[in-house]
């Protein structure tokens, strides 16, 4: 079976690429009046995956991570090495120790550098919020954006990134 998936996806080479085809996982943290955080992930929707592949969406701490003493973070990309590096955990965990979402996404991102530097074209982003309600996104490669909704507002953030 999987001699046929491999020979199936040379013959379609990016085809089903998250990131060339621009879908991966879908993100959202959300704060109620009170400041009680919230937040949820759906799975990427990577079609023709590995059969058993198992993607950072259903981990905790991986795609999605929520504290509400503290804040939330949630990632989108390749999930294997946003696993590997319990992203979004770990940026959660720099917020409890005093880093801002910036500066906590910017950490997690370049924990990723040395594994995610082989694997060209890949993309990996996350965004954070704390108890303040202040948040940001950050990737590892330009491109990525994200949408902050208020009572009053709506807009589309260009993330700052890494690598171009
Ligand atoms: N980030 C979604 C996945 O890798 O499955």
């Amino acid at each position: 079976m999987e001699r046929e998936w491999e020979k199936w996806e040379d013959k379609h080479k990016g085809m089903f690429d998250p990131v060339l085809r621009n879908h991966d996982t879908i993100g959202l943290l959300a704060m109620d009046k009170e400041g009680n955080i919230a937040g949820g992930v759906s799975t990427s929707g990577w079609a023709n995956k590995m059969p058993g592949r198992v993607g950072d969406s259903p981990i905790i701490g991986a795609a999605l991570y929520v504290d509400n003493e503290v804040g939330a973070a949630c990632a989108t990309g390749l999930g294997e090495n946003v696993i590997k590096t319990a992203g979004s955990f770990l940026v959660v965990e720099k917020m409890r120790e005093g880093y801002s979402p910036l500066e906590a996404c910017k950490i997690a991102v370049n924990r990723l550098k040395k594994i995610h530097s082989k694997e060209k074209n890949h993309q990996v982003a996350y965004i954070a919020l704390n108890k303040n309600g202040e948040h940001a996104g950050y990737s590892y490669k330009n491109g990525f954006e994200y949408a902050v909704v208020t009572n009053n507002s709506s807009q589309l953030i260009q993330a700052a990134f890494l690598n171009k």
